[in-house]
């Protein structure tokens, strides 16, 4: 994903945002005969909402609202069908002005602004969502909606996307479709999303066509863009049989459809005529194995994604030190104290045991594995690297209470410790005890935390018999009916959103105080941080992997039991049972889900835990000349 912008320059809603758009990297081609099957699609979209902007003045006239539904839909199909492209070129003006989600948005990238929803959805809301359609708005989403592909238009002719960056922009599309089209990311009201797989496939497909007239028939490899090709048109076939939103099923669309169409997708870019663009992706685009452990490029997540010498021994050497007490205050207290390799690094504690254990600290202990894979970190997101993170805790008088130079002083009695740091830090200028390499090596640790080969991973790695009907159905329901996957994102399932990954988000879903009572709980979340009054009791999404182990739930561990959780969403969340939360994210209707949806649910979530290889502590810890010191114990003492 390029995250340029296309110069939409837009105001609206009292906000104007003039971005520049700059392709430096990109070479130079013939930009008219390239693009020739976007620029017509723009076109097309251009003169329908021509004709939508004046049906909207006459909606109550008999007829017209029929009509400016059906063009609705005509749209969509003719967007859909080059939705990969612009995702590619203009990611930032999708997200706030094309196709966001319905909620108000904050982020630093665009300042202290609060962005209100626009684009596709809030019409698909006023046209489909609701029974008192609000004129003025629908006229002016249309205009809006005309401009961004008048703007778009107008910056065909400026960009220069080749033929390698089109593969890549269509490899994104299918992680798009996998994880946000199929989860009810888009087309919440008319759940068109099935058909509107079919326009994206044959969007693909007429771009593939095009580029393979670019090439002479001999030096281009003819067999593997047949065979692509007639992936995706079987594709399109499985879909235009199974167009019904609940019933799909999504698990085997994906293994059987989308994987090797994107195997193939893969193939052909390897072709000597497709480069790899030397962009540091969250995924690895060279990797044929979509949605796998190999897919995810862990460089990406790193603060210092160049900084590779001798990571391993720094992972060692941050496992000896997350599990070594002498790292806290009393040497009593130890990151694993809280974060237990048995309980996939949580503690089972509704909130965690402060340092003088008469208080708990302010909220649940969440599970390390996976950790990597945000772009924040803390419920609110107030540390941004793991670094930070590690940094917060240590100083915290609640959790280890120590300080940099006792830590240094104490690791430095130990001349093991000292080995240790030189090794894992020969050649950088670090090789004696510092508060970096502490930290570093911690952080070098959480990375080799990644859980992902639950039955579900081998399920998607193509071995059918792991999960059970009711497990598939349960996925089914939660990236269905019950609309968890619209938050917790296939298939790392926590917040952070696919397929840039490089961006963590925030919902509102109003988890009460206690059980019996119609409170909010008291913790206002990600607010302390930006801010934005949106995201008063706003929480980063926590991914759902390994939650069979991670009880009790949410941030202040409300909940015992993951029947529990699901009956809560069940209920709308925090508004759904009477509580005033006026920013809730989370829809507040009930998912309407009978006792026997519940249950297939909660066998999902089951099948997302693996905890293989990830269990392990080390024997014993270094050794120093103190042999009280000795007396150290592995994980700490609470
Ligand atoms: C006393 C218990 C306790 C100890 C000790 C502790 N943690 Fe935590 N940890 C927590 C709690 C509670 C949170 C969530 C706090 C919040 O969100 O404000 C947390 C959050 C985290 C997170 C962020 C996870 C996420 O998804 O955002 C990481 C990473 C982490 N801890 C690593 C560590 C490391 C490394 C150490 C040792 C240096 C450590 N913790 C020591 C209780 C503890
Ligand atoms: C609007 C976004 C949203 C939707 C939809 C959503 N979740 Fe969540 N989920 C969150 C957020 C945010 C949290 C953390 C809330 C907190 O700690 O207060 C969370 C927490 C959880 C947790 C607790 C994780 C832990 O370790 O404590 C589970 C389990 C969970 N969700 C499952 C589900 C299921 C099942 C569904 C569908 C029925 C669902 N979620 C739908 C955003 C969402």
């Amino acid at each position: 994903m390029i995250d340029h912008h296309i110069g939409i320059k837009l105001k609206t809603a009292g906000i104007a945002i003039l971005i520049i758009a700059c392709c430096s990297f990109f070479t130079s081609n013939k930009n008219s005969e390239r693009y020739r099957y976007v620029a017509q699609n723009t076109t097309q979209l251009i003169s329908v909402f021509d004709r939508s902007i004046s049906l909207a003045d006459s909606i109550s006239v008999p007829g017209k609202l029929k009509q400016l539904k059906s063009n609705y839909f005509i749209t969509r199909n003719y967007y859909k069908h080059i939705e990969f492209f612009i995702e590619y070129i203009a990611p930032f003006d999708v997200k706030y002005f094309i196709n966001g989600p319905l909620v108000k948005k904050s982020d630093l990238e665009i300042g202290s602004r609060i962005v209100d929803p626009h684009g596709f959805q809030v019409l698909e809301e006023q046209l489909f969502g609701t029974d008192t359609i609000d004129q003025k708005i629908v006229a002016a989403e249309l205009r809006l909606l005309k401009q961004s592909f008048e703007a778009f238009q107008n910056k065909l002719q400026d960009i220069n996307v080749n033929d390698a960056q089109l593969l890549e922009a269509m490899q994104f599309e299918l992680m798009r479709m996998s994880s946000l089209t199929l989860s009810g990311y888009d087309a919440t009201y008319t759940q068109t999303n099935i058909t509107e797989c079919v326009s994206v496939f044959s969007g693909l497909r007429a771009v593939l066509n095009q580029i393979k007239t670019n090439y002479a028939l001999n030096k281009y490899p003819t067999d593997i863009h047949l065979q692509l090709i007639n992936g995706i048109k079987s594709a399109e076939k499985y879909c235009a049989l199974h167009k019904t939103y609940d019933s799909f099923d999504r698990l085997y669309f994906i293994t059987r459809h989308i994987k090797p169409i994107y195997k193939c997708l893969v193939c052909l870019h390897r072709s000597e005529l497709f480069p790899f663009t030397p962009v540091n992706y969250a995924i690895n685009l060279n990797n044929e194995h979509l949605f796998e452990r190999e897919s995810y490029n862990l460089n990406y997540f790193s603060v210092k994604a160049v900084d590779t010498l001798g990571n391993a021994l720094q992972a060692k050497l941050g496992e000896l030190l997350f599990f070594d007490p002498v790292l806290s205050g009393n040497n009593q207290r130890a990151c694993a104290s809280c974060h237990k390799p048995d309980m996939a690094f949580s503690d089972g504690l509704q909130k965690g045991l402060a340092f003088e254990t008469k208080n708990s600290l302010d909220r649940n202990t969440p599970s390390l594995l996976n950790t990597i894979f945000q772009k924040h970190f803390f419920y609110d997101g107030r540390a941004r690297q793991l670094e930070q993170q590690a940094n917060d805790v240590l100083h915290n008088q609640k959790e280890m209470n120590s300080s940099v130079d006792d830590m240094i002083s104490r690791l430095n009695l130990s001349t093991e410790y000292q080995l240790l740091f030189k090794t894992a830090y020969k050649g950088t200028t670090d090789t004696i005890i510092s508060y970096y390499g502490i930290l570093k090596a911690i952080s070098e640790y959480e990375k080799t935390l990644v859980s992902m080969n639950s039955r579900f991973d081998k399920y998607i790695k193509g071995h059918y018999q792991q999960l059970s009907a009711q497990e598939i159905n349960g996925y089914n329901l939660f990236s269905g009916k019950a609309l968890c996957g619209s938050c917790h994102f296939f298939p790392l399932f926590n917040g952070l959103v696919p397929p840039a990954y490089s961006d963590t988000e925030y919902e509102v879903i109003g988890v009460p105080e206690n059980t019996t009572n119609k409170n909010v709980d008291k913790d206002e979340g990600r607010i302390f941080v930006s801010k934005a009054y949106i995201h008063q009791y706003a929480f980063k999404t926590p991914t759902v992997r390994n939650s069979s182990l991670t009880a009790p739930y949410m941030h202040n561990g409300i909940y015992k039991t993951l029947d529990e959780v699901i009956e809560f969403y069940n209920k709308g969340g925090g508004q759904g049972l009477g509580i005033n939360i006026p920013h809730q994210t989370l829809p507040f209707d009930s998912l309407q889900l009978s006792k026997k949806e519940m249950l297939d649910i909660k066998a999902f979530l089951l099948a997302l835990t693996d905890t293989v290889g990830l269990m392990h502590k080390p024997n014993k810890l270094p050794l120093f000349q103190d042999s009280k010191l000795n007396q150290r114990i592995v994980g700490g003492v609470y």
